[in-house]
């Protein structure tokens, strides 16, 4: 199998695993995904079928969709892979991308790290901001049925996990609470860059947001 063959087939895997997905974690995401990932790993001394592979996989299963077991997902993308003739490491390294790119940051140290995984992380993060991020983050807040922005709610800039879970916040406030942390978060040059411009564009979107709630 080449690897064009071996990225058809997952492609087609994929599309097919989440034919029912939401919104912010279908098919499109897993695209935009793979297309800058992509872009990232030109600047990058890496394997891209390894960066391919683990785009395309990262989302599999979501631990929020499946009672919080954050297994499911390596398990199903291993599952996969075994189906396909790849070499045990490059199966191995897939996974572990699929069971640590979701990794908040937070105190706990990050259990695996490479460069594959790196692009892959930014590639995501990258999809949390910019015109895209702010598609979804309003998207998820509808489905929540969050409102918009209230400005008698400030964002709270250390909420803890649990509020987090269950609170009714306006989506407005996400954009304090994560969105604009992201730009500091970069693992790449490339993927620097592309937050960079990506970040502005929330900057602006949002200084117009507040311009025309006052009517002006
Ligand atoms: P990931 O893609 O890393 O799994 P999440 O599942 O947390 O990230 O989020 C998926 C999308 O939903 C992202 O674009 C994110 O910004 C958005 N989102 C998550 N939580 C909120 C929230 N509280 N308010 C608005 N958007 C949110
Ligand atoms: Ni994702």
């Amino acid at each position: 199998m080449t690897h064009q063959h071996i990225i058809t087939t997952t492609v087609n895997y994929v599309k097919k695993t989440l034919a029912d997905a939401e919104g912010g974690h279908d098919w499109w995401h897993i695209y935009r995904v793979w297309q800058v990932a992509k872009q990232i790993a030109k600047g990058e001394n890496a394997d891209l079928l390894i960066v391919e592979l683990g785009a395309l996989l990262h989302d599999i299963a979501d631990s929020k969709f499946n009672n919080g077991d954050e297994n499911i997902g390596p398990a199903k993308a291993q599952a996969f892979l075994e189906t396909l003739p790849l070499a045990p490491n490059t199966i191995d390294h897939v996974v572990q991308i699929v069971a640590n790119i979701s990794f908040k940051g937070g105190k706990e140290l990050q259990k695996f790290r490479s460069i594959e995984l790196d692009i892959v992380q930014d590639a995501d993060r990258l999809d949390a901001i910019g015109a895209i991020g702010i598609a979804r983050a309003f998207n998820y807040g509808g489905f929540k049925n969050r409102p918009l922005y209230d400005p008698n709610l400030p964002p709270n800039l250390n909420k803890t996990k649990e509020a987090y879970k269950h609170n009714n916040d306006p989506t407005i406030n996400h954009f304090y609470e994560k969105l604009l942390l992201l730009k500091d978060r970069m693992n790449t040059k490339t993927g620097k860059q592309l937050a960079q411009e990506r970040h502005q564009f929330m900057e602006q979107y949002l200084t117009q947001f507040y311009k025309e709630w006052e009517g002006q």
